[in-house]
């Protein structure tokens, strides 16, 4: 199937690594413009450099704090020098929350609240905000929200039901413009750092890092761990011109029977 993206202008927030990696191979794959940004400019660089060669599409690095409104204007006036403007913008940078960071009640910190606000709440809409003016005026564009499931976490689990409503509420206000919103909602993802996380959780529980893994797969219907390969073909398809008549969805992409927020 043609996805038919040649020639879009994608920004994917947070593309050095994980899953934000995955949609930019992806969509230039598919011959869109890409830019991606990440708080480490030697590594972006180098990511932008391997995968335009791996996709010959342009693929273009920025440096860039999503938790920050200063950096993400810059990234924002930097990508449409670079690409000559956005028709998407994926909103994925954060932390991944499940095996990182401790957070029950009893253990999450203002700091890590802050953290989750500023980056993964207001980074989001701020990016949305500016991205908007431009696909209203182009009577185009998809904004996809990567947010999660994780339901139980205090911090994540408040920032992931605020992104399933940003989401209801932007695609709202933007469908008449002809410019769809969705959240795509990953359970446990295998991505580079997926070991440390299964460590980090069994230094937790105790419970051996394999046994959590297996446990994690078999939590699924399809007993098995998604990869960010298979979240970015989602993406790819919900960025083409052809997903026109989805808007406003929050689609789970955890393998089935893992659902834990409710929206
Ligand atoms: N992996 C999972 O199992 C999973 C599950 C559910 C939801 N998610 C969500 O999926 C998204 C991606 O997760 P991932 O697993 O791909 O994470 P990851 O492997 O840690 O990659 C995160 C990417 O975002 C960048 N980033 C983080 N904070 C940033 C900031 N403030 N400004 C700019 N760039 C920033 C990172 O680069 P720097 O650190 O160099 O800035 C990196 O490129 C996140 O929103 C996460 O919550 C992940």
């Amino acid at each position: 199937m043609n996805l038919q993206l040649n020639g879009k202008r994608a920004l994917i927030t947070g593309g050095s690594r994980g899953i934000g990696k995955a949609i930019a191979y992806s969509l230039a794959s598919e011959g869109a413009k890409v830019a991606i940004c990440s708080r480490n400019e030697k590594d972006i660089a180098t990511v932008a450099n391997t995968l335009s060669k791996a996709t010959s599409s342009t693929v273009y690095g920025v440096k860039a704090d999503m938790g920050d409104l200063n950096s993400i204007e810059e990234l924002f006036s930097k990508t449409r020098t670079n690409l000559g403007g956005i028709d998407i913008l994926v909103n994925n940078a954060a932390r991944v929350s499940v095996g990182t960071t401790p957070d029950s009640l009893l253990e999450v910190t203002d700091e890590l609240l802050r953290y989750d606000f500023e980056t993964k709440m207001l980074g989001y809409v701020r990016a949305a905000r500016e991205a908007a003016h431009e696909m209203i005026q182009n009577r185009w564009g998809r904004i996809i929200n990567i947010s999660g499931m994780a339901g139980s976490a205090i911090s994540a689990g408040m920032r992931n039901i605020a992104l399933v409503s940003l989401t209801k509420s932007l695609s709202e206000e933007l469908g008449p413009y002809g410019i769809t919103t969705n959240a795509i909602l990953p359970g446990f993802v295998a991505t580079e750092d997926r070991k440390v996380r299964l460590e980090f959780l069994s230094a937790k529980t105790g419970i051996a890092p394999e046994i959590l893994e297996s446990e994690t797969a078999n939590s699924t219907s399809l007993k098995r761990i998604v990869t960010s390969k298979e979240i970015a073909s989602v993406v790819a398809y919900l960025c083409s011109p052809l997903a026109q008549s989805i808007t406003g969805e929050a689609l789970s992409v955890g393998g089935g029977g893992n659902r834990t927020i409710p929206y």
